[in-house]
């Protein structure tokens, strides 16, 4: 029996719930998936006795969707991570997780890096308070990282679909 179950269907397409591990392996074929956008847990470090945050671990968990990302993607297809930095515990210094996660897709799984984007998002709270807001020695985080990832280095895309109209200083220019 299927652990994910069927959510919600309309003829665009159909939600399930679930573990996506358990989705991915159970009903999704080899080189089948156009597009993965995932917001996976952020920031599952943890402190050393020495200080440092074992970033590995949040690699080691995310190897086995590395693994089915890259079984399931088309060479065409894409996997677009959205993933935000952390702390270390304790330190007013931050992880490298996240680069270390990137770099590991790419090594190990043959992913490339089609681009890096950074989510502005100027409302997150300033954590943590201790560097922020009472010794005032670290400003407020203010981006996640999307990683776009491919299986070729040429996935399929058009900047067309995203235009935006010149800014009055650019026609100037013009
Ligand atoms: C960082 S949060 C994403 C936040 C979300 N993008 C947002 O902006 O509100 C990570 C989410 O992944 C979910 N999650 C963690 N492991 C999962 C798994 N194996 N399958 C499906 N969802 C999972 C968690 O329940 C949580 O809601």
């Amino acid at each position: 029996m299927n652990k994910t179950v069927e959510y919600f269907k309309t003829n665009f397409g159909t939600i399930y719930h679930g573990d996506s591990l358990d989705l991915i392996q159970e009903r999704m074929k080899d080189k089948s998936i156009d597009l993965i956008m995932t917001s996976p847990p952020f920031g599952l470090v943890r402190k050393k006795r020495y200080g440092n945050v074992d970033s590995n671990d949040y690699v080691n968990w995310f190897r086995q969707f590395g693994k089915e990302f890259r079984r399931i993607l088309k060479d065409s297809g894409s996997l677009v991570i959205d993933i935000g930095g952390a702390w270390i515990p304790g330190l007013p210094t931050r992880s490298l997780y996240h680069y270390e996660l990137l770099i590991m897709l790419c090594k190990e799984f043959g992913f490339h890096l089609a681009q890096e984007f950074h989510w502005w998002n100027p409302s997150k709270l300033p954590t943590p308070a201790e560097w922020v807001n009472v010794r005032r020695i670290r400003v407020k985080d203010a981006i996640n990282n999307i990683w776009w990832l491919s299986p070729s280095p040429w996935p399929k895309a058009s900047n067309r679909r995203v235009l935006a109209p010149y800014s009055n200083s650019m026609k100037t220019l013009l």
